[in-house]
C-alpha cells in the first residue's frame, strides 16, 4: 500500500534473524527517535527470558503478553519498534497497525535459509523457542510471509550491512 504521508513511527516486521532489532536501533539513532524492541518490553513485564516465558507459561502466554506490549508501544511516538517475528500473526496487532495512519510499516526480507544461519551465529540461539524445529519453521515462515508482504515497504536485506539499510530506508521515505 501507499506510504503514510506523515511518519510519527516506523515498525520493523520480518522473519527472526531479519535483523528488525539492529536495523531499528541504526533507524532510531539516525532520526533521534527513541527505539523500543517488543521483545525486551515482553521480557521486563514478564521478569524472565523470552525462552523462560515459553517454557514457564507456553507460546499462548506469551502471544497475549506480546499483543498487550505491542498495543502500549503503540501508543508511543516518536517511535522506531522493532516487533517479534510472531507478531502480525494476531489479528489484533494487524488492526492496531492497519489503524495507524502516521505509521510505517516495514518488512526486513530475507530467504529462510540466511535467516537460520544468521539466527544460529548468534549467541542467544538456544534462548529462542522458536528456532528448535526445521519442519515447523518453515511452516511459520510461509504462514507469515503473505502478512509480511503487506507492509508498506519490503526492503530485501542481504546485500546491505545494518546501518546502510537504515540509510536506504529513510531515503525511501524522503
Ligand atoms: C518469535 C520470534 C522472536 C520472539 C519469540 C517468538 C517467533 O522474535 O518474539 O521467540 O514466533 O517468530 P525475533 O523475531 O525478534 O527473534
Amino acid at each position: 500500500s501507499s506510504l503514510p504521508a506523515q511518519i510519527r513511527r516506523i515498525v520493523l516486521i520480518g522473519f527472526m534473524g531479519a535483523g528488525k532489532s539492529t536495523v531499528g536501533a541504526h533507524l532510531a539513532a539516525r532520526l533521534g527517535w527513541p527505539f523500543e524492541d517488543a521483545d525486551r518490553f515482553i521480557e521486563a513485564r514478564a521478569g524472565c527470558s523470552i525462552g523462560a516465558l515459553f517454557r514457564r507459561d507456553g507460546e499462548a502466554a506469551f502471544r497475549r503478553l506480546e499483543v498487550e506490549s505491542i498495543a502500549a508501544l503503540l501508543e508511543r511516538s516518536p517511535l522506531v519498534l522493532a516487533t517479534g517475528g510472531g507478531a502480525l500473526e494476531s489479528p489484533l496487532t494487524r488492526e492496531a497497525l492497519n489503524r495507524l495512519s502516521d505509521t510505517c510499516i516495514v518488512f526486513l526480507d530475507a530467504p529462510l535459509d540466511v535467516l537460520i544461519a544468521r539466527c544460529l551465529e548468534q549467541p542467544g540461539a538456544a534462548e529462542r523457542p522458536v528456532l528448535a524445529e526445521r519442519e515447523q519453521l518453515e511452516q511459520r515462515f510461509t504462514g507469515r510471509l503473505p502478512l509480511y508482504r503487506e507492509a508498506h515497504l519490503i526492503v530485501p536485506t542481504l546485500e546491505l550491512e545494518p546501518d546502510a539499510l537504515a540509510e536506504s530506508i529513510l531515503e525511501e521515505l524522503r
